[in-house]
C-alpha cells in the first residue's frame, strides 16, 4: 500500500449490509479496513468480535485488515483475530502490563504489531518499545465511539512520533484514529500521519465510494 493510506473504520458501517459497505470502500481504492473491537470494559461500548472480522476479510480478501483491540487482556484474543484474517493487531498500552512480551507474541503470528495510546497517555510511556512496534496509533479521540471530534493536541503528538522515529531510525507506521474528516485530513497527513482512520466521515456519507475518493484525494494533496 502507498502511504499515506485511508483506513475506513467499519464501526460506523451499516451492519445490515456490511459486505456491500466494505466493497464500496475497496471499489474506491481503500486498501485498509479498520476493525474496532470493544469489550465494554476497557471502553464503555461493545462492538464486535472475530466473526465480523472474518466477514470483513471475506468481503474484501485483498484488503489489509487492521484490528484495533480496545479490550482488556488482549493477549487472550490475538490468535482468534489472526485466524479471522487480521493483517495487523493493535493493542492499547493502557491494557498491557507486559507490553514488550505482548508485541513479541503478536509478531510470532507473522502479523504487524501496533501499539495505541489514549489522548492522556504520554509518548514517553511507550518509548521503550518504539523500536519493536510496526505501527503506533495516536488516538485523536477518547476510544469507545465513532462520531467524536478530533482532539487538536494530536497534531503535536504525530510530529513528536515522526521526530523520534527519524532520530532513532525506527520503522513504525504512524496511525491516527478518531474525528478525521474532509476538513482536517490534509492537515493530519501533513503533520506526519501515514494511516488515517475514518469511520463516520466515510459510512455516514451520502455516497461511500465518492467520500472515500474525496478523502483519498485530500490525503495526497
Ligand atoms: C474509536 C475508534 C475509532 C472510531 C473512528 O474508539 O477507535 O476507530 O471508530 O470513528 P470516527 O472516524 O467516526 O471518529
Ligand atoms: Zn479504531
Amino acid at each position: 500500500f502507498e502511504l499515506p493510506v485511508l483506513a475506513p473504520s467499519i464501526l460506523a458501517a451499516d451492519f445490515t449490509k456490511l459486505g456491500e459497505n466494505i466493497q464500496d470502500c475497496t471499489k474506491a481504492g481503500a486498501s485498509w479496513i479498520h476493525c474496532d473491537i470493544m469489550d465494554g470494559h476497557f471502553v464503555p461500548n461493545i462492538s464486535f468480535g472475530p466473526s465480523v472480522v472474518a466477514a470483513a476479510k471475506k468481503a474484501a480478501p485483498e484488503a489489509f485488515v487492521d484490528v484495533h483491540l480496545m479490550i482488556e487482556n488482549p493477549d487472550n484474543f490475538v490468535e482468534d483475530f489472526v485466524e479471522a484474517g487480521a493483517d495487523s493487531i493493535t493493542v492499547h498500552y493502557e491494557t498491557c502490563p507486559h507490553l514488550h512480551r505482548t508485541i513479541q507474541n503478536i509478531k510470532k503470528y507473522g502479523v504487524m504489531a501496533g501499539v495505541a495510546i489514549n489522548p492522556a497517555t504520554t509518548i514517553s510511556n511507550i518509548e521503550p518499545i518504539l523500536g519493536d512496534a510496526d505501527l503506533v496509533l495516536a488516538m485523536s479521540v477518547n476510544p469507545g465511539f465513532g462520531g467524536q471530534s478530533f482532539i487538536p493536541a494530536t497534531y503535536d503528538r504525530i510530529k513528536e512520533l515522526a521526530r523520534i522515529r527519524d532520530e532513532k531510525g525506527y520503522s513504525y507506521l504512524i496511525q491516527v484514529d478518531g474525528g478525521v474528516n474532509l476538513r482536517n485530513i490534509t492537515k493530519v497527513a501533513k503533520a506526519g500521519a501515514e494511516v488515517l482512520v475514518a469511520g463516520s466521515s466515510v459510512f455516514r456519507a451520502e455516497d461511500i465510494t465518492t467520500r472515500v475518493e474525496e478523502l483519498t484525494e485530500k490525503l495526497s494533496s
